[in-house]
């Protein structure tokens, strides 16, 4: 199992959006895949989880109270990919890691009792530089990061990069940058154009998809739409599905 780190400590820069779509399209190439949510505000599992009440168990309950992880996964509408929810519960295993020893290993222990059953693990991480966030970045094989195309987020992603190369140089986090995903871009706009030029300038490793500015993204949230979806938008679904493309060309799998 290939387990993809989906992160950057500034919120609304297209995280949830990327892990949701980056797993449906890993599950339609044929892959075996796993959406794991570790952000307790469980926007990726409203995404997926077809009533919200039906969920009894989530990360922390693996992590913290040993309910088997089997137990904690889901099914969802498309085939080949399982979800493994977050709900509120999960807010207080950032003060639950402390006191626990191994800490930062406690998401990749947790996972590994899967590990035969999936191709890939997708992520979703939590808008913080916290344990619950090294702890997934631990158990990632694959990091990748989005960034919208704003001159914050830009500035916010080098001070992001530093923070885990710390812990690599720690040899906390083992996976390296798979890519840079940039999201929201306007072309229309001189910053858009400005940032994206600046990133492709730069030595970061950025994927040649790029994920343009859609106000249909907020109904693909209300409609639960993803890449490979009918309904879904045209452009957003086009571009979601280049990047696909490029993680599995990148990752060097073959289709499962
Ligand atoms: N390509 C896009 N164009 C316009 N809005 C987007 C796009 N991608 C995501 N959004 C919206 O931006 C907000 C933040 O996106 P989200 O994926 O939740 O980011 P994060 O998980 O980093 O907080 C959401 O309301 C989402 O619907
Ligand atoms: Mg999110």
């Amino acid at each position: 199992m290939r387990t993809i780190g989906i992160a950057n400590h500034k919120g609304g820069v297209g995280k949830t959006t990327t892990a949701v779509n980056l797993a449906a399209g890993l599950a339609r190439a044929g892959f075996r895949t796993l959406l794991v949510d570790v952000d307790a505000q469980a926007h990726a599992t409203f995404w997926f989880a077809e009533d919200p009440a039906d969920i009894d168990f989530d990360l922390q309950d693996v992590i913290s109270n040993g309910v088997p992880i089997e137990k904690a996964i889901l099914n969802t509408r498309i085939q080949g990919l399982d979800l493994l929810p977050a709900t509120l519960a999960l807010a207080p295993l950032e003060t639950e890691l402390v006191s626990m020893t191994r800490r930062e290993d406690r998401i990749a222990r947790a996972l590994a009792d899967v590990e035969t059953s999936y191709d890939f693990a997708v992520l979703d991480l939590p808008p913080s530089l916290s344990l619950v966030t090294l702890a997934a970045l631990a158990a990632a094989t694959d990091v990748i990061a989005p960034v919208s195309a704003t001159k914050l987020a830009v500035g916010g992603l080098g001070a992001f990069l530093s923070w885990t190369d710390d812990f690599r140089g720690e040899g906390v986090i083992t996976a390296p940058l798979l890519g840079i995903l940039v999201t929201m871009v306007d072309s229309r706009t001189r910053v858009s154009r400005e940032v994206l030029d600046a990133l492709r300038d730069s030595d970061l490793p950025l994927f040649e998809a790029a994920i343009p500015r859609r106000v249909a993204a907020e109904d693909q949230v209300g409609g639960r739409l993803v890449v490979g979806d009918d309904e879904a938008n045209p452009d957003l679904a086009a571009a979601y599905q280049a990047f696909v493309n490029e993680v599995i060309a990148r990752m060097g799998v073959t289709r499962g």
